[in-house]
């Protein structure tokens, strides 16, 4: 004969089975778990039970009780689950949805038509989507990413990069310097010392990122705008690796038939420095030579600089020989999508932005 616990425990997974809802299911909870109910007052009654009984009595309990607070746990989670399901049902993913700010296209509603319009599609800014195709373009070379902080300390953004305490570039009418005597970096060659900094050569890094400059505000000039720093750090690296890699560069950026001129110029962290300059039929602005990025070899003052902070001779500049350079992202855009005016990449404008959606 089965025992009164068991028999409990059958009419409760019954009547759990039974439940409709979490209700009814709670009201069965009550009735047989609930305190000196159903099979709780067992508990109550053990106390009463001989020394032979208790154990195989307690037993028993344990497991009815587990059994039956398990089945309640799954059904109440069906019911839970079935809730939900029910609550996306009435979420008809057909329906088109609200209307986006600009009232162009598909989402000009016709005259007195009020319901709901297709919502427009988001796309990347000109700028970001400069920036993944030169990435991509240095991925393919074997660049890896590096990354530096937009307020520096002036010993990464000049000191370590050989320019002296009188250089024009430290004075507080080019840079932005904060109360604490730090500044918003005025290149990204700051990542080429962190970068250094971090881990011994051979090196092989791009930095995009933002670059801050007090110049007057013109269709040329912004007091923010964008670089990829590129630093290449090996033995026997020589201007050749330099000009290669920025050819191919600009060819597989603005196509095959692009020149590009290297005319020597200064910057007192390479040397020899070029200025670099494109002209390609591609373009509307196809006839002219336009600059867009500074490079040259790296300054083996700049290789003191690093070693001296790292506490080692890693890059002993007599053993290792490095390239590196900077791009401008906003002249590359202007100059691939014919943007007119600097100044448009920040002012938000719908009608400019749309243009490269
Ligand atoms: N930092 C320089 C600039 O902003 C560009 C540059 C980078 C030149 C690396 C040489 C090497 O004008």
């Amino acid at each position: 004969m089965a025992h009164p616990l068991e028999e409990l425990r059958d009419a409760a997974l019954r009547e759990i089975n039974e439940a409709r809802d979490e209700q009814s299911l709670d009201a069965v909870r009550v009735r047989y778990l609930g305190r000196s109910r159903g099979i709780s007052a067992w508990g109550e009654q053990m106390k009463t039970l001989g020394k032979d009984e208790k154990p195989v009595v307690g037993k028993l309990l344990n497991d009815v009780r587990s059994a039956v607070t398990a089945a309640i746990e799954e059904r109440a989670q069906k019911f839970r689950a079935q809730k939900e399901s029910d609550a996306l049902a009435e979420i008809d993913i057909s329906l088109p949805g609200s209307t986006g700010p600009s009232g162009r296209g598909l989402s000009a509603a016709p005259a007195g038509y009020s319901g709901y319009l297709p919502l427009e599609r988001g796309s990347l800014h000109p700028l970001s989507q400069m920036l993944e195709r030169s990435i991509e373009i240095f991925r393919r070379m074997g660049f890896a990413i590096a990354d530096g902080p937009d307020i520096e300390d002036d010993w990464h953004c000049f000191d370590a990069l050989n320019t002296p305490p009188e250089h024009p570039a430290r004075n507080e009418q080019d840079t932005f310097y904060l109360p604490d005597g730090r500044l918003l970096r005025t290149h990204t060659s700051t990542v080429q010392i962190r970068a250094m900094q971090a881990a011994p050569p051979p090196i092989r890094v791009i930095a995009p990122g933002a670059a801050y400059r007090r110049d007057e505000v013109d269709a040329t000039h912004s007091a923010q705008f964008h670089q990829i720093e590129g630093l290449y750090v090996d033995e026997n690296v020589s201007v050749a690796d330099l000009k290669g890699t920025l050819d191919l560069f600009m060819r597989e950026l603005f196509g095959a038939d692009t020149a590009v001129q290297f005319r020597p110029h200064y910057f007192p962290f390479t040397e020899p420095s070029f200025e670099i300059y494109v002209k390609s039929k591609a373009l509307k602005r196809g006839e002219q030579w336009i600059e867009v990025a500074g490079c040259g070899m790296v300054h083996p003052a700049v290789f003191e600089a690093v070693n001296n902070a790292r506490g080692d001779d890693a890059y002993d500049p007599d053993k290792w020989t490095g390239f590196a350079f900077g791009l401008g992202m906003d002249r590359l855009a202007m100059i691939l999508f014919d943007i007119p005016d600097i100044r448009l990449f920040a002012q938000n404008d719908l009608r400019f932005l749309l243009q490269f959606a």
